[in-house]
């Protein structure tokens, strides 16, 4: 005889209901703790990397973290992956078209999108993170908040665009930017042309709100470049 038999079968059926739901609750709730535990071991390894090493077969593990002061590492983008856009200003070949055709656009609607600047080579930036912290007496850290370290601008790769407003000159790198018809046009319509705001408020690189920076993410190329920034800011 089962020993269930003594149990009035309403109460039977009550408890083993009772047992299921326990089960899918607690099965429910693993779930979801498994799930925010790797989402979060996925943020913390997009910034880093693993090494192992088979030395007289021992295995050795060596974890770097790649990040430097916020920003990622960027390669440079070689002579013959670049073009000349404008006066100056060198862009990768692959946003060309895009951007031709952004400009063009805005333009039809009486907008001046003006292209302030593209690729920088490594060592552009290395002056340009060096000279101006000694202008500006900042510390490396402080200067972080708005300029890459050398090796770790998106603008080495090519991929990267400052935007102006050509009729509000005085706003040009300023925050001020967003306010112009020109934030506004490329806020609406840029990913139609594949352009992403790679610094919006409160980011989580820690880099100071930049209205003006935009990446471009239209090839498979481009978006292996920033695929760990775009880890990083879906997960934090
Ligand atoms: N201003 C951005 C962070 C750069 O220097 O690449
Ligand atoms: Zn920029």
């Amino acid at each position: 005889m089962n020993y269930q038999d003594d149990i009035p079968l309403a109460k039977r059926v009550k408890s083993i209901k009772t047992i299921t739901i326990k089960s899918f609750l607690r099965i429910g709730l693993l779930s979801i703790a498994l799930g925010i535990s790797l989402t979060y071991l996925a943020t913390k390894s997009v910034l880093r990397q693993t090494k192992f090493l088979n030395n007289e077969n021992n295995l050795i593990e060596e974890t770097k973290d790649l990040s430097l002061l916020g920003h990622l590492p960027y390669p440079e983008a070689s002579i013959d992956e670049l073009i000349l856009y404008s006066p100056g200003i060198y862009v990768h070949k692959d946003i060309y078209e895009n951007l031709k055709e952004m400009q063009f656009r805005a333009a039809q609607k009486g907008i001046s999108l003006q292209l302030l600047s593209g690729y920088r080579s490594i060592n552009l930036q290395k002056d340009i993170f060096y000279e101006n912290k000694s202008i500006r007496n900042q510390t490396a850290v402080e200067r972080s908040m708005v300029s890459a370290p050398p090796g770790y601008s998106e603008h080495s790769t090519g991929y990267a665009i400052d935007v102006g407003d050509g009729d509000f000159p005085n706003t040009h790198f300023e925050v001020e930017f967003e306010q112009t018809p020109a934030f506004k046009w490329m806020k609406k319509f840029a990913t139609k042309y594949h352009f992403v705001l790679s610094f919006p408020p409160n980011n989580k690189q820690g880099v100071t709100y930049e209205p003006w920076h935009w990446r471009f993410e239209g090839t498979v190329n481009a978006l292996r470049k920033f695929e760990a920034a775009n880890k990083i800011t879906k997960f934090k």
